[in-house]
């Protein structure tokens, strides 16, 4: 498994764990919304294991949250390109890879927040993060019509509000001091586990899911 990220101290730690438990993994710190990193990610994965069977685009974030009427240009432009970017090129990198053995799953993640969600939109703003995961749908649509021709499955999944390490705070504190909170407005009432996203991101990256492409699946505790 070859895996991108930003963060070293992260990418060593992730990259320790799967070996230690049994895989293979190696990892490429640097910026993914770089024309240069995402094809040194994807060349190096390729000098390594000689073939691409899986991509998950997985980075994002939500940058600094504003009401619309007080977001600031630059701060709207970094979530554009931190989302949709680096999806972007990683696809762009590895899919003639995968076109030359008529073979390739691809998944990236989007988010509940395509629909806006009410714990963020009601207190703290968030269109920018919204327009960007609305944005992935639209791009796992198109490409995933591209790629049919070539056995390449393309999709999505949609996370709700997940409690993992870094977001996991955040969603509690909601929890406990806003009327439309997470658990208030998700009919499973609870936050989701980081597990039950990557199930999903499993499943369609698995032969089970040869027959499913251009879907955005929710992961969202309902909607
Ligand atoms: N956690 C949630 O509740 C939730 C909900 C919906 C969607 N999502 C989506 O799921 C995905 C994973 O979310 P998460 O909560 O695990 O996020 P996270 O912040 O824990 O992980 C994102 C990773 O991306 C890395 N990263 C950030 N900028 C980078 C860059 N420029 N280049 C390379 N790496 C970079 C970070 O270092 C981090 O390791 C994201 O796309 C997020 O938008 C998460």
């Amino acid at each position: 498994m070859a895996l991108g990220d930003i963060d070293g101290a992260g990418l060593d730690r992730t990259v320790a764990d799967i070996i230690a438990k049994g895989g293979q993994a190696f990892g490429l710190a640097g910026d993914l919304t770089e024309e240069a990193v995402a094809n040194r990610l994807i060349d190096d994965a390729l000098e390594r294991y000689g073939h691409i069977d899986i991509l998950v685009n997985n980075l994002g974030g939500v940058g600094k949250r504003a009401k619309i009427w007080e977001m600031k240009v630059e701060d709207w432009d970094f979530v554009m390109r931190l989302n949709l970017r680096s999806t972007f090129l990683c696809t762009r990198a590895a899919v003639p890879h995968m076109i030359k053995r008529r073979s390739g799953r691809i998944v990236c993640l989007s988010s509940g927040a395509r629909e806006g969600t009410p714990w963020t939109a009601y207190y703290l703003g968030g269109s920018a993060y919204s327009t960007t995961k609305a944005g992935v749908h639209g791009f796992i649509r198109d490409v995933s019509l591209e790629l049919a021709e070539h056995c390449i499955n393309v999709n999505a999944v949609a996370p709700g509000p997940i409690e993992t390490e870094s977001g996991g705070p955040a969603l509690r504190k909601l929890n406990e001091t806003v009327e439309f909170s997470p658990n208030n407005m998700t009919p499973l009432r609870r936050l989701g586990q980081p597990n039950e996203v990557a199930n999903a991101v499993l499943f369609l990256a698995s032969d089970e899911a040869s027959y499913i492409t251009g879907v955005t699946l929710h992961v969202t505790g309902g909607r």
